[in-house]
């Protein structure tokens, strides 16, 4: 079942997704969050912040897992996935430092530490809620548009589009690393609860693509048609094409 909520603007969308992940660490203070960086759910993560300071949630029992980090880039870079979680996140809330996991960025065998990530998740017992962008090109994670769905984490050259869309934080898109690690879509799939956030109208095209036209690897993001609990927060802009076209679907 896929749940689509239009928020009025970005701020509103911060607060619904917030509100998901609030409820989820209420219900199970222990829970395994899978988290995402991105500008999508920083927002969120201001959000779950306030909660946290105003004494309502408490990640202190949490785990994070994150979907990716760029390959080369050390924890201490500052546009390593490392770095921006604990800027954006980790540094303002309670989670334990050493129950913040992503994939090591430096490892000098990508395939060893993609297998070893793979065995931390399952030995967490898998992911309670997941939280997930969308690329414009419909990747999700780093799983780039593609022949076949790739379970496992995964080492990926990252596309032309992608390092395009992220040469704005690097001094030239010469900067940007070509390489990353990120959790497969077995991980992803195997999450209790889908929370995707997107904002803008660069998302519209995309966002009705995945979740109404048909399931395959050349839009990774369109195989969450087949999970069974899928939340999807969006502001007007990027729900403008699924609102145009399907405007009975959404929640509120
Ligand atoms: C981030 C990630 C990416 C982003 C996606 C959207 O950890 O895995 O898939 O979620 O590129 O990025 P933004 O939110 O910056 O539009």
């Amino acid at each position: 079942m896929i749940r689509f909520y239009k928020e009025k603007d970005y701020t509103a969308m911060s607060y619904r997704a917030a509100s998901f992940i609030a409820a989820q660490v209420l219900n199970k203070p222990a829970s395994v969050l899978g988290l995402a960086t991105g500008s999508s759910p920083i927002g969120m993560y201001e959000e779950l912040a306030k909660k946290v300071a105003d004494g309502k949630i408490t990640f202190q029992h949490a785990t994070s897992v994150n979907l990716d980090e760029y390959y080369g880039l050390a924890p201490e870079h500052d546009q390593s996935y490392r770095y921006f979680m604990e800027q954006n996140f980790f540094s303002k809330v309670d989670i334990p430092h050493e129950r913040t996991f992503l994939p090591n960025g430096l490892a000098a065998d990508a395939a060893a530490e993609c297998a070893r990530y793979d065995a931390l998740i399952d030995s967490l017992g898998g992911i309670d809620i997941q939280v997930l962008g969308i690329g414009r090109d419909g990747h999700i994670g780093f799983n780039e548009p593609g022949a076949a769905f790739i379970p496992g984490t995964n080492h990926v050259k990252l596309t032309d589009d992608t390092i395009d869309a992220n040469a704005r934080f690097f001094a030239s898109a010469d900067d940007v690393p070509r390489y990353a690690l990120t959790m497969g879509i077995r991980a992803i799939m195997q999450a209790k609860t889908i929370l995707m956030v997107a904002n803008g109208a660069g998302k519209a095209a995309i966002l009705e693509a995945a979740f109404f036209g048909p399931v395959t690897p050349e839009v990774p993001a369109s195989i969450l048609q087949l999970h069974p609990n899928v939340i999807v927060c969006g502001d007007t802009d990027a729900m403008a094409e699924i609102e145009k076209n399907h405007p009975g679907v959404f929640a509120n």
